[in-house]
């Protein structure tokens, strides 16, 4: 009977439960140390009790988690949605699939009439501008949010990877413009106007104008609103490249009725199947451009 009596001498102890003789015969009977050591015993056995039922009830309750689910496609109409952890897998087009919403993807090409594509030009071009972004020459407010915190060599791999992508191109806008309009424009892309210092715009974008590596962009493919903007840009000095900033330049020389022009009729040529930048060459361009030199040392 001692056992149980020692044990019922620690529980009154350590619940504090007496009743009035009992206990108090009971703990005179029981050495102090020997109090102690049960006591410790007896609480360790109470905690791993309670562990124990803790993991019993939240094996029973939680149910098997569910498989994790790739994060590349919505699931099918009528399929039902998965809950689970999602998975997206780390390569760079998911990096930049938000890009696509305004440059265009794969699946949706034409883009919302003011966002340049971005697809297929060259990656030193690319890489200049978003730089350019980030640096303060280029002042789109969504454009610097994105790339304000990126550092040189993660442009870069955007940059590349951009340039790489070979997607469909829209078809060519109806030019608003007329007969006489169109062949101005015409002219000074191939011969520029000499009485106002513009170099022919083929000098540097390429003779099929399909832009030139690895820092010239092409002038096919854009939309018309969009070079407009840049035009208006450039002329009035919110939009700037590194310097001497030749474009800018050109921008300025120009008479200004001939931007819409020039603009217009450029978005009404089509585009040459499997459109490539030409290959970098060592000619020397008509002015000095700062964002060609940066690249071309
Ligand atoms: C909210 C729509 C939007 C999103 C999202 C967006 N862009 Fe842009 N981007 C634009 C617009 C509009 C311009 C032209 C701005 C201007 O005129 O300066 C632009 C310009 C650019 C240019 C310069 C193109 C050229 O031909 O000069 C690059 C390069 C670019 N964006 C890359 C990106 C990348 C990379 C991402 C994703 C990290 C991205 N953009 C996300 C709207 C967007
Ligand atoms: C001296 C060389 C040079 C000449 C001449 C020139 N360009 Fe450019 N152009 C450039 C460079 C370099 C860029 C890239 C600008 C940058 O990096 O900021 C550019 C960019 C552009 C862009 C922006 C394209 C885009 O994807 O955002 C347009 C539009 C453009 N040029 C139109 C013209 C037109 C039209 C002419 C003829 C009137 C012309 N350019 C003549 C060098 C030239």
């Amino acid at each position: 009977m001692r056992p149980l009596r020692i044990l019922r001498a620690v529980l009154w102890s350590f619940f504090g439960v007496r009743r009035r003789a009992d206990a108090a015969r009971d703990l005179e009977d029981v050495q102090p140390h020997t109090i102690l050591i049960v006591g410790v015993f007896v609480a360790a056995l109470f905690v791993v009790g309670i562990v124990l039922v803790v993991r019993l009830v939240m094996s029973t309750a939680s149910l098997a988690p569910p498989a994790p689910v790739e994060a590349t496609q919505a699931p099918a109409v009528g399929e039902p949605r998965q809950h689970g952890p999602i998975i997206v897998r780390d390569t760079m087009e998911e990096r930049v699939r938000t890009c696509t919403i305004c440059h265009g993807s794969t699946t949706q090409v034409s883009t919302d009439g003011f966002s340049p594509r971005i697809a297929g030009k060259p990656a030193g071009y690319l890489f200049n501008q978003l730089v350019s972004f980030r640096d303060g020459r280029r002042t789109y407010a969504p454009m610097v949010y994105l790339v304000q915190y990126m550092t040189d060599d993660y442009l870069r791999e955007i940059a590349t990877h951009f340039a790489q992508l070979d997607l469909p191109y829209p078809p060519p806008e109806a030019a608003p413009l007329t007969a006489e309009a169109a062949s101005r424009a015409r002219r000074i892309v191939e011969y520029g106007d000499p009485s106002r210092g513009v170099p022919a715009c083929m000098d540097c974008h390429g003779a099929k104008l399909t832009g030139v590596e690895p820092a010239i962009p092409a002038l096919l493919g854009l939309p018309r609103h969009y070079m407009n903007a840049q035009f208006g840009a450039w002329r009035g000095g919110k939009l700037r490249s590194i310097a001497p900033d030749c474009m800018a330049e050109v921008a300025r020389r120009l008479a200004p009725e001939d931007v819409p022009a020039l603009t217009g009729w450029l978005a009404s040529q089509p585009v040459p199947a499997g459109m490539k930048p030409e290959p970098a060459r060592p000619r020397d361009l008509p002015l000095k451009c700062g964002s060609v030199t940066a690249l071309v040392k």
